[in-house]
């Protein structure tokens, strides 16, 4: 654990009525998900624009499943870390709260997290392309590549790809939770993808503590009220705890 001084942010986070946050896919590294930039970032070895696009589905919609299968067995494997966990006692701590992510993982779900808004979608849902319908699937391998919806369509992952909308009203209800936040915390987020990374100048800017937590820096430390460098495991329970 780096040696941090940890007095103030947490006696912001003790303080505040109202708390959001925001996670990225650095939450999960210590699960063992990879990430999508940096050492060992799933972009480095794979193209988005063959792979996480409507475009790449419809050319190649086995390919593009292949990759999702591939992510779904990785996922399965890895468990809730002491960062996720710490975000549920949190939750249970604050009268207005809100977990906003970025991850398709699920594994702030897992961990026990309640009022989650998943702004990218959801790896373990999909979507028929000819009827809409959404619907839960956990298994893996999935036994066809590509799945098919019961009316015969083609499914797709139940996430949101480059150059797509997020899903309906999301980002207005996380610019409501993070407009009604004291604090609000950045965790394991590159910071940049927008929408999402937008949330922290408008967090900022409505009045709230900006507290990140990253390995590394992003365009946002300066901007942050106070940058926390290292694991979120590792800091998180500590800050939380
Ligand atoms: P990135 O992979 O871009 O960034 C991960 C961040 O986590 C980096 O800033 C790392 O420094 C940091 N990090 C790594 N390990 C950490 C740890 N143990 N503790 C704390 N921080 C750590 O992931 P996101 O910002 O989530 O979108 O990426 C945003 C979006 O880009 C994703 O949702 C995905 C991707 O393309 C779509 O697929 C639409």
């Amino acid at each position: 654990m780096p040696d941090l001084d940890l007095s103030q942010p947490r006696q912001w986070i003790s303080e505040a009525e109202g708390v959001a946050i925001l996670t990225g896919a650095g939450i999960s590294a210590e699960s063992g998900v990879p990430t999508f930039r940096g050492a060992g970032g799933l972009w480095n070895n794979f193209r988005a624009e063959d792979l996480a696009t409507p475009e790449a589905f419809a050319r190649d919609p086995r390919l593009v499943w292949e990759w999702y299968d591939w992510r779904r067995g990785e996922i399965a494997k890895a468990l809730p870390n002491p960062a996720h966990k710490a975000l549920v006692q949190l939750e249970i701590r604050k009268r207005i709260f809100t977990l906003i992510t970025q991850n398709v993982d699920g594994l702030h779900d897992r961990a026990g997290s309640g009022k989650i808004l998943k702004l990218h979608g959801d790896i373990w849902r999909l979507r028929c392309l000819r009827c809409g319908a959404n619907w839960p699937d956990r298994r893996v391998p999935l036994p066809k590549l590509p799945p098919h919806c019961q009316c015969g369509g083609v499914a797709r992952p139940g996430v949101v790809w480059f150059g797509e909308p997020l899903p309906d009203g999301m980002m207005k209800e996380a610019e409501h939770a993070a407009a009604a936040a004291r604090v609000f915390l950045v965790i394991g987020t590159s910071a940049n993808v927008y929408p999402a990374a937008g949330l922290i100048p408008f967090a900022r800017h409505s009045g709230a503590r900006v507290i990140e937590i990253n390995t590394g820096e992003t365009p946002y430390t300066n901007l942050a009220d106070c940058s926390l460098r290292g694991p979120a495991g590792e800091i998180l329970p500590q800050l939380i705890g």
